[in-house]
């Protein structure tokens, strides 16, 4: 019989690092994947849209919770996955990242002495003020298995006193999304279809850090419209930064011809409009790595990042939220040299199912 194995997705950026995994388990004998999926995001364009854009059908668990404060959405997906583990008691539970999810999952699973397995394990930002640092420290001590993207991931681990048996370095695994689907992202042309005129810089925003604080928003808001006096600016907006220009009376501020603000987008959409930038404006995480891979110039709003790799091996650069405009030179040069970086190869997945093995056969 074929172990059962869950592949727990909860949020955006789980779907993109679930998806390579989840077609090596589906092809594999020894495993039968169910992919669970939390509803911690729910819209199509933050969830569905990715299900259907990587294949990967429609989850076979769906628990459904949506959106709340911290405490009342970690404690409905722990209470309600608890309820799946009792019935199934799968062989093994696979979180990924740093979300709500990834934490009450773990919660959940290790409490019934599920074998339990941390994908991306070991990024720190040394920030507890970031919700996700908490629970990436949270999910690391709980889990069995660590599999860490890069040698700082192995380093913070075992400074934390973490033993060695217990991390396997699998490499970077939202490289294998980006090498599988750059075939179909850089045949599409976004700017085209949007209509986008000259140069364009793409920018994402959604950290309550930067979001949350009017003041800060506002710093924000004026800068790009500064920057779209030379490029044209490509503004995917989450639902959280939108709901605070509301709240905050702001909309003036983004309603500029140059400045095309638009829904979120699917994989292929976003890949195709970065590929073809000057360069990106982000507080994302996982848009540093995208860039380093693609070598486009990134600017992070940010005072820290867990992934110092993108500083020292590739494009990206931290700055305040008032430093967006004096550091604009930095898209000048557009697009560089893309970085070898160990195991960013497009075969972290397949490392994973090893690794797998060993732990489960
Ligand atoms: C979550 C993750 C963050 C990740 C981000 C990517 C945590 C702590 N945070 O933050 O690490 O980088 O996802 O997007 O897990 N909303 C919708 N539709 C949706 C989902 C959310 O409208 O499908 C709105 C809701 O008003 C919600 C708000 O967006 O309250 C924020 O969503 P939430 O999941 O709480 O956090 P994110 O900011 O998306």
């Amino acid at each position: 019989m074929p172990h059962e194995v869950h592949l727990v997705v909860g949020a955006r950026p789980n779907q993109m690092k679930a998806a390579p995994l989840l077609k090596l388990l589906r092809l594999s004998e020894d495993f039968n994947p169910i992919l669970v999926d939390t509803g911690q995001h729910y819209d199509h364009e933050m969830a569905g849209v990715f299900f259907e854009q990587f294949g990967m059908g429609i989850p076979d668990i769906s628990l459904d919770v949506g959106s709340g404060t911290h405490g009342k959405q970690t404690a409905q997906i722990l209470e309600h996955y608890e309820t799946v583990l009792l019935e199934r008691n799968p062989s093994a539970v696979i979180v990924i990242g740093d979300v709500n999810s990834t934490v009450a999952c773990s919660l959940a699973a290790t409490k019934l002495q599920i074998p339990t397995i941390h994908l991306e394990a070991g990024l720190r930002s040394n920030d507890r003020t970031m919700p996700e640092e908490l629970n990436r420290i949270v999910t690391d001590h709980l889990c069995d298995l660590l599999w860490t993207p890069s040698p700082d991931g192995d380093e913070n681990l075992l400074a934390e006193g973490i033993p060695r048996s217990k991390i396997t370095r699998v490499g970077n695994i939202m490289i294998d999304t980006l090498v599988q689907m750059e075939g179909l992202f850089s045949k599409r042309d976004m700017k085209e279809e949007l209509e986008i005129e000259g140069k364009h810089i793409v920018v994402t925003f959604h950290r309550p850090s930067n979001v949350d604080s009017q003041e800060t928003l506002e710093k924000i808001l004026h800068q790009i419209t500064e920057l779209a006096t030379t490029h044209s600016i490509a503004w995917p907006i989450h639902p959280r930064t939108k709901n605070k220009i509301t709240e905050f009376g702001l909309e003036h501020l983004i309603q500029n011809p140059r400045i095309h603000v638009l829904q979120p987008l699917g994989y292929i959409e976003f890949m195709s409009l970065v590929a073809s930038s000057k360069g990106v404006i982000t507080d994302s995480g996982g848009i540093q790595e995208e860039t380093t891979f693609l070598g486009i110039p990134c600017l992070t709003v940010r005072p820290n990042t867990e992934r110092p790799i993108t500083i020292t091996n590739g494009t990206n650069q931290l700055i305040s939220p008032d430093k967006i405009q004096e550091n604009m030179m930095k898209f000048q040069s557009g697009q560089n040299e893309r970085p070898t970086i160990e195991f960013w190869d497009g075969h972290t997945a397949n490392r994973c199912i090893e690794s797998l093995k060993s732990l489960l056969l």
